[in-house]
């Protein structure tokens, strides 16, 4: 009876000792598991543009010759011809995969879509010169050198400055109506970003005239388009006769006083990128202003509701687009501070959101797009909760930003 005992509990004692070692293993695993190394951002970017690639062909097959892509409406692309101001956004996000990725397809897909956007390079009364030449011509001459490329935004840069009244000190945004108001003289905060085609090219063809006209406008739109709290308003209206402000505006936004998200996100942008090219302290002083002025009102996951003043927050809609656009001004701002760590961590922040499944599309979803959940026009009931292309665009652009911040 003794003995039996002696084994029972020299059993009891094994069995424990193993079922302690087996918790202790599970617990190690969970602890292990607990910290392992958060995905590197190397990483997060790898599996960004992995997908961009299935993505950009998927979207390339479903273009006939004219089209390029505008958004996606749950069943079918949304396309628009190149004179659509965001007709390049699709070539560029096609020369940054190539870039990225090195695969040939991607490159002829890149050179095919860049050629529909050709003609605009003759358009004189649309700031959007800009966007749409820069993006597409412009990637394609940054990473092949083509020469029919510099020419194309050579022709283009020309045109854009046309727009250009000295009296006022800027180019004419807009050669329409947009909500049947009589504006005289319209200037938009989201011209700044068509300047990089002016500076670019000033700069490779040496034409100091159309450094000149970009420096006048970002001077002019630095004195009349900022809040004291440095958020900016959309529009400003200029009397073309004497250069006097007529009324300020935020035709896209929430309110006239409100803080448009998107217009917040061109403004960084559009002064780091000031600044990149010509080297002005006061361009870089306008960008770290803004810049904390948004590090002090974006949400915690770093990705802005549609409008910084929207009543309805935080039941209201994001905006990734401004995310994206914001990453990649905050990542570029950080390399001209002397301590741009809470930029980069800013922009870190919000691409790991934006590369979450939250923001990112499953591969052969959202149209071909990358991003889902941006806001084109709330107030026209345009473009509310979709894709974007201008959102896939700077978002790896961003990223490669963010890649080579070394
Ligand atoms: N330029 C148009 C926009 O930002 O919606």
């Amino acid at each position: 009876m003794r003995n039996i005992s002696l084994l029972t509990l020299h059993r009891m004692k094994t069995t424990m000792k193993n079922s302690l070692i087996k918790i202790f293993l599970l617990l190690l695993a969970s602890l292990v598991s607990g910290c392992k190394a958060e995905e590197s951002m190397e990483q997060v970017t790898k599996r960004v543009f992995d997908l961009a690639a299935v993505q950009c062909e998927m979207m390339a097959q479903s273009l006939d010759s004219l089209s390029t892509p505008r958004s996606f409406n749950g069943t079918s692309l949304v396309t628009a011809p190149a004179k659509w101001w965001c007709s390049g956004f699709f070539p560029g996000t096609l020369w940054l995969v190539y870039e990225y990725t090195g695969d040939e397809k991607l490159r002829a897909l890149a050179e095919r879509e860049t050629a529909k956007v050709e003609p605009i390079k003759w358009v004189t009364d649309d700031h959007d010169v800009g966007f749409q030449i820069n993006c597409s011509f412009g990637q394609q001459y940054r990473l092949t050198g083509d020469s029919h490329a510099r020419d194309v935004m050579h022709t283009a840069a020309r045109s854009l400055a046309v727009g250009f009244n000295p009296t006022v000190g800027c180019i004419r945004s807009w050669s329409f109506q947009l909500d049947g108001t009589n504006w005289q003289f319209p200037v938009i905060i989201d011209n700044m970003m068509n300047l990089e085609l002016l500076l670019s090219v000033a700069k490779t063809e040496s034409e100091s005239a159309l450094e000149e006209v970009a420096v006048s406008h970002a001077r002019t739109t630095m004195k009349n388009h900022y809040r004291p709290d440095f958020t900016t308003y959309h529009l400003v209206d200029y009397n073309p006769a004497d250069g006097s402000v007529i009324r300020k505006q935020t035709v896209q936004g929430y309110a006239d006083e409100s803080a448009w998200s998107r217009g917040q996100a061109w403004s960084l942008y559009g002064f780091t990128m000031m600044y990149r090219f010509t080297r002005e302290a006061d361009f870089l002083e306008r960008a770290t202003v803004i810049a904390e002025m948004l590090l002090s009102r974006l949400p915690e996951d770093g990705i802005p509701y549609w409008d910084f003043d929207s009543p309805n927050i935080p039941n209201e809609y994001r905006d990734a687009s401004a995310a994206a656009v914001m990453a990649s001004a905050f990542t570029e701002l950080a390399s001209y501070v002397e301590d741009g760590s809470r930029y980069l961590a800013m922009a870190e922040k919000q691409l790991r959101t934006l590369a979450s499944p939250e923001y990112l599309a499953e591969p052969g979803t959202n149209g071909g797009f990358i991003l889902k959940h941006s806001v084109g026009h709330f107030p026209a009931g345009n473009e509310i909760d979709v894709p974007l292309s201008y959102a896939d665009y700077y978002f790896l652009e961003a990223l490669e930003k963010f890649a080579n911040k070394h």
